[in-house]
């Protein structure tokens, strides 16, 4: 473990000495939001956005924030670097219970906690990655961004014992999304991915990417998504705060498109760092 610093409930120490109770509800129960926030050149990008999605999420388990966003921003840029693409990954609980009960405790305070890792986007034009689809055996609150997390742990380690980079998941025949991402496709030149939904977490990489092709006329669409529609797709994407905006090139041992990254990836991709160092 390093010694990079991290924030724990009001104080900010090394992650080595960072220590919580096995009586918190997160690690008994699970019982917990998160957030992952992308900085670029040390600048919390789009974080008014997560943090909305921060009080969704809350409110859905039926916890109060216990910062403000000002509260917020003040307490993660401490931990970032100056100039470095980083992340930051907060989390809280419902804190600390005197004993094991499923039902809330009363008068407990949550556990904050946050810390910064490095973020590794996808830059490779010429090359793509696999993907294997399997069927989403998560619940119906996937638009909570919960640390409730084991479905989609056993869902990316299929993918991953199948040498593939990402699980894409379906539901009744249809697309929801990635077990670590959203999910787009190409197909007869418009610009897809599923609506949002209780089945899908509401990307922020997603609205982005929405946001910057509409901007540049390129067709799109949030709509269902059927399997066999997936397959036949000429460019799938997934889509996450940590990498950005990935080719898939195979899905299930076929081919996507040509099998390399698509003529749209690449001008989404290239439109991303400009939106990106526009905000520098
Ligand atoms: N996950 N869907 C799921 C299930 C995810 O876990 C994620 C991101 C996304 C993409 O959301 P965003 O664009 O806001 O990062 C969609 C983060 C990065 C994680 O759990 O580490």
């Amino acid at each position: 473990m390093g010694n990079e610093t991290v924030y724990l409930n009001g104080q900010y120490l090394p992650l080595a000495n960072a220590k919580i109770s096995v009586m918190d509800r997160g690690f008994l129960f699970g019982d917990g939001v998160y957030e992952v926030i992308p900085a670029y050149f040390g600048k919390l990008f789009r974080l008014d956005d997560h943090l909305e999605r921060l009080d969704n999420s809350l409110k859905s388990i039926r916890l109060q924030n216990p910062h403000s966003h000002e509260q917020w921003r003040n307490l993660l840029t401490p931990l970032l670097k100056k100039d470095l693409d980083q992340s930051v990954y907060l989390q809280i609980t419902r804190g600390v219970a005197p004993k094991r009960d499923h039902a809330f405790p009363q008068h407990v305070t949550p556990t904050v906690f946050a810390m910064v890792s490095g973020i590794n986007p996808h830059s490779d034009p010429d090359n793509g990655v696999k993907a294997l689809s399997i069927e989403d055996s998560r619940w119906k609150l996937c638009h909570t961004k919960a640390i409730t997390l084991l479905a989609n742990v056993l869902l990316k380690q299929a993918a991953v014992d199948n040498g593939c980079t990402e699980a894409i998941l379906f539901k009744n025949g249809y697309l929801t999304e990635g077990a670590t991402s959203n999910v787009f496709a190409v197909i007869d030149g418009v610009l897809m991915t599923p609506p949002k939904s209780p089945a899908i977490l509401p990307g922020i990489t997603r609205d982005v990417i929405l946001e910057i092709a509409r901007k540049n006329n390129i067709p799109c669409s949030e709509q269902a998504i059927p399997m066999d529609e997936l397959r036949k797709a000429s460019e799938i994407w997934i889509t996450s705060s940590t990498r950005e905006i990935i080719p898939v090139v195979d899905l299930d041992d076929e081919k996507i498109g040509d099998g390399k990254p698509g003529a749209l990836w690449k001008s989404l991709y290239k439109l991303f760092q400009e939106y990106k160092l526009s905000l520098r």
